[in-house]
């Protein structure tokens, strides 16, 4: 949220009008680097014989004998004078990463976006043996020598193939370009010679590049302007650009891939429509560069909050991806010049060039690489997958306290309430507003009480007052963000007056975590007024300045090491949000797991915290979005994603709020939030049928914990997303490359699509493969096809069209709580949806969920599975077995799994837990008996029309009671037909 006049304007002004302030930020036409960008894409594509200048020397090539990373000087023959440096070395995994620097340049770029971004340093290769011929480097490796990475001398290509098959191609098209550094003199200086004949000479044909060249090189490859290098406006702001031109354009080609995802965060669908090319679907590229863009377009290029530089290519035949570690504006054209290839162009502002080639094969192979780079999505604390309540604002304690009455007289379950910018006394944030909340702790015991949590905000931006002891501080440690000229930078937000820590300041982190400590330690600071169950949100830290250009910092600032703010825009909200993460985590001895919200965020964010899609609208475009958002920040490797129930701006009407709550159910984070002029609604205040609908969404929510826990427990060790796109699922079929408004659940084979228009009553659900697919509340089965097949489900308001692949089991919990704690010793049912061929498998992770006994083995997992036996599938066994003891070569955070002990502590704590009910549904006749450990159980059994493997219909349901299953044992239900 922000803007104040903006949202005074929306008081007086009702009903809203929604409209993004589009003139707040820049086209690529009004970013000089970018126009100068696609200009060399322009030149390049009007000239046939457009050759990039660029080449690798072959007399400096060489091979370092510890890294065996591959080295050579590059040299364009534009600049013939000027050095740079290309590094290629090849990881462990087979990933390629490709670097190029300018070498004894002017100045330095900026060289340090992946050490904030990588896990580690990763670990080279050694098998890797280079082949240097006269024209090229190139090496084959993979466990089956299918990969090969080829550097071309001249012009200067990178290529990683696989069994012949160009899968990467960087400079392929010629538009790499290294502005190297420059003085304003020696440009002015070459200036005179530049200018192009007015016109053409008799018999020379300007068209022909080989002419132009010839007779003046840099114009014809850098075009014959001064282009904004030395200086840029925009708007009112002058950005004084003391380093000059000092961008990168790179053009990375996909040319058997028709489909890229991924560069999050944009609103647009998750397959991305084309920028340029005939027929492009947007004019502008995409944008990396981390705003505050208010009332954002749902369908659109411009930049959101946070930028992940990450690229999916997929194809039936494989899946690759690209990470590009650079943290300054980046824009990215994409074009399909065949329906099955891709192009982009990639064009940065400053920093080297650092590519990471991922060379999958499969979607989950492309994960994995991702993941080893920059890490997973850390395992959240349990209670952080219930939902929560967000509002700006709560006005005071009792406000809340309550909300919280309200939710419990409605049975409603819910595990956080939230607190936005009002709680703090003039927006100085950790100091509350005495006037309305007098009593903070003892508010926050109040919710503790029903074992539930609260989050509040701490943003960015400090209040410059002397009386604010944060801002003091910060001040005499000297950690504030500077001007150009050495003087403390100041903004206006919320506070008014403000200022910001510089992040990339190391000795601003341990006094940041110090800031979290809720028990004094003598007369430093502490937020006494917090409790251990009051968690954070970090809000407008792109930064959100509203006095500045494009609502953010001047990028001539001056952070740490001497930095412009230019060269670290996109990273600077992620060091916020990790350090308070770490502060968060480091408050208690021994850790609790954090949880802190983001807005703004950078590849790697994915490891501390949880983002939101920010301030949406209350709009049916914006719903449908948000889950396109959803699905490519998992794409991204940024699993703990959602977007505001409700919409933050506007009144949804109830049938909107409801469909909302389907979305938000189905994100792996759920919260409602709303702007502060905005009409209350809590989902308490529906009338009927909405109520009773909407509490019924949240018990579902609840309900299937067991499955997001476990689906956050997989991503948390391998990278695979927690919402999973249907070519993440199914790469080979092409009728799911372009989905995004229907997804899987993590593993569990649970298949939604949240409704997100109005009046509907059906939608057509597709089904990927030759499967049966059970409606989840009614057992009413689909059947898919070999090629796809689009099936018709019922959507009434009341319902969300939710199946269950045939083949899956759904470990649930289905008795209502209050809160998700609450509900800890509750027993479980398990769905068991056999397939067509009479199969079923699920898996169960669950822990203590809030602290990290978990990384010494306190957990249980198991596997669930389901087997037709016995002569003519006469004998369907259902049994539990310790999934852990399977997988002894695993490690979990670590720790490895052969030292686990399935009769840990916590294991034992949860034995008298138990299943209660076995639904399986797809049985072919009427059960005979039932029996668990050689003894008989209740059942009851309810014929269907069909049998699993036969066509549609209503499945058979047989319902086992409370089969004397312990969820932490070892056992087997036998079944006779
Ligand atoms: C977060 O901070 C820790 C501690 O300084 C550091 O090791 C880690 O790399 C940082 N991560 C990110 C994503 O900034
Ligand atoms: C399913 O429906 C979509 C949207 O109408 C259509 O584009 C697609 O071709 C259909 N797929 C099949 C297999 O019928």
């Amino acid at each position: 949220m922000r803007d104040l006049t903006l949202l005074l304007l929306t008081l007086v002004a009702l009903p809203a009008v929604f409209a993004v302030k589009s003139h707040d930020f820049k086209t690529c036409s009004q970013a000089g680097f970018c126009r100068r960008g696609r200009a060399l894409a322009e030149r390049a594509k009007e000239n046939p014989s457009w050759k990039s200048p660029y080449s690798v020397d072959p007399s400096s090539v060489a091979i370092d004998s510890t890294t065996a990373a591959f080295t050579a000087g590059v040299k364009s023959s534009i600049y013939p004078e000027v050095k740079f440096g290309l590094d290629v070395r090849v990881h462990r995994d087979g990933v390629v990463r490709v670097r190029m620097d300018e070498i004894d340049g002017l100045r330095k770029r900026y060289d340090e976006a992946a050490s904030w971004a990588l896990v580690a340093e990763p670990e080279v290769s050694q098998d890797i043996q280079w082949t240097v011929a006269k024209d090229a480097v190139r090496a084959v490796y993979g466990d089956n020598k299918d990969i090969e990475v080829v550097v071309a001398y001249e012009p200067l290509r990178v290529t990683l193939l696989r069994n012949g098959k160009e899968q990467i191609v960087l400079n392929g098209e010629g538009l790499l370009h290294m502005e190297h550094f420059r003085t304003k003199e020696a440009v002015e200086q070459e200036k005179s010679g530049w200018a192009l004949p007015e016109a053409p000479e008799e018999g020379l044909d300007l068209d022909d590049a080989q002419v132009v060249m010839q007779m003046n090189p840099r114009s014809w490859f850098e075009g014959a302007g001064d282009d904004a290098l030395w200086e840029e406006t925009f708007g009112s702001w002058t950005d004084s650009k003391p380093k000059g031109p000092e961008s990168l354009s790179i053009d990375v080609n996909f040319p058997n891939h028709g489909h890229v995802y991924g560069i999050p965060q944009h609103a647009t669908r998750l397959s991305l429509p084309t920028t340029s090319g005939e027929d492009a679907y947007y004019s502008d590229p995409y944008r990396l560069y981390n705003a505050d863009v208010f009332e954002y377009l749902a369908d659109s290029t411009m930049s959101l909050y946070g930028s992940i530089p990450v690229m999916h290519a997929h194809s039936a035949d494989s899946t690759v991806a690209i990470f590009h570690a650079v943290g300054s504006e980046t824009w990215i054209d994409v074009a399909h010049p065949k329906p099955s290839s891709t192009h982009t162009h990639w064009i940065s502002e400053s920093g080297i060039m650092d590519i990471f080639l991922m060379p999958g094969p499969t979607p989950a192979d492309v994960f994995a690489q991702y993941a080893r780079l920059t890490g997973t999505s850390a395992l959240p604390a349990q209670w952080a997958l219930g939902y929560h309540q967000c509002r700006w604002n709560y006005i005071s304690s009792d406000d809340v306290r309550d909300v919280q009455t309200r939710f419990d007289e409605e049975d409603m379950p819910v595990d956080v309430f939230w607190l936005d910018i009002e709680y703090a006394e003039d927006h100085k944030y950790f100091i509350w507003d005495k006037k309305s909340f007098s009593d903070p702790v003892d508010m926050m015991h109040d919710v503790e009480e029903i074992q539930r949590k609260m989050v509040v905000i701490v943003d960015p931006h400090l209040k410059r007052t002397d009386s604010y002891p944060i801002y003091q501080q910060a001040k005499e440690l000297d950690l504030l963000i500077k001007k150009k000229d050495g003087q403390e930078y100041e903004g206006w937000c919320w506070p008014g007056s403000s200022a910001w820590v510089d992040f990339f300041n190391p000795a601003s982190w341990d006094w940041w975590k110090s800031l979290f400590k809720t028990v004094s330690d003598g007369d430093k600071w502490a937020w006494t007024e917090s409790t251990e169950n009051t968690y954070i949100w970090n809000d407008m830290n792109e930064p959100s300045i509203f006095n500045g250009p494009e609502i953010s910092m001047p990028r001539d600032n001056i952070h740490y090491g001497g930095w412009e703010h230019r060269d670290v825009h996109n990273i600077n909200g992620m060091l916020f949000h990790n350090m308070t993460t770490l502060a968060v985590m480091h408050r208690t001895d021994p850790p609790k797991r954090p949880f802190v919200l983001t807005r703004s965020f950078y590849a790697g964010s994915q490891r501390l915290s949880a983002m939101w899609t920010g301030d949406n609208l209350g709009t049916w475009e914006h719903m449908a979005v948000g889950v396109s958002m959803v699905l490519s920040l998992n794409v991204g490797g940024f699993s703990f994603s959602g977007s505001d129930v409700g919409g933050f701006f506007g009144n949804p009407e109830p049938e909107m709020l409801v469909r909302w709550y389907g979305v938000g159910a189905f994100s792996p984070f759920f919260r409602a939030h709303a702007h502060i002029d905005t009409k209350r609604r809590e989902p308490y205040l529906l009338d009927e049928p909405y109520k009773s609908i909407v509490r019924d969404i949240l018990r579902l929510r609840y309900s299937l914990l067991p499955v997001w826990y476990t689906a956050f427990r997989e991503a948390s060790v391998t990278g695979l997303p927690v919402v999973r796109p249907h070519y993440v699922v199914f790469p080979q079929d092409e009728g799911g490359f372009a989905l995004d408004d229907q997804y899987f659940v993590g593993g569990s084979g649970l298949l939604v699509k949240p409704i997100t228009s109005k009046d509907v009553t059906e939608t057509t659900v597709y089904l990927p493969e030759n499967e049966v697919y059970y409606d989840y509340f009614t057992g009413q089965t689909y059947r898919g096809a070999a090629k796809g097949k689009n099936v018709t489900v019922p959507a009434e308001l009341h319902q969300i069209p939710l199946l269950i692949r045939g083949g899956s089991i759904i470990p649930t919990r289905e008795r209502p709580r209050r809160s998700s704690p609450l509900m800890k010793y509750d027993p479980f049912t398990l769905r068991v949806a056999l397939s067509t061929g009479g199969t079923a498998r699920g898996e169960l992770y669950l822990d203590e969920g809030e602290t990290y006994a978990h990384r010494e083995g306190q957990f249980i997992w198991r596997e669930f599975e389901a087997t037709t036996e016995g002569k003519k599938g006469k004998e369907i066994r259902v049994r539990s077995r310790n999934l852990a003891a399977q997988k002894p070569g695993e490690a979990v955070d670590g720790v490895a799994l052969a030292a686990y002990d399935d009769k840990n502590d916590f294991a034992r704590a949860m034995e008298r837990v138990r299943v209660e009910r076995i639904v399986l549904l797809g049985l072919a006749a009427k059960p005979k008996s039932v029996k668990a450990a050689g003894k008989d159980v209740d059942w009851e059994f309810k014929a269907g029309a069909a049998a699993a493997s036969k066509a549609e219909g209503s499945a058979s349901v047989l319902v086992v009671k409370d089969p004397h299953a312990s969820i932490t044992s070892d056992w087997d239900i036998i079944i006779q037909l």
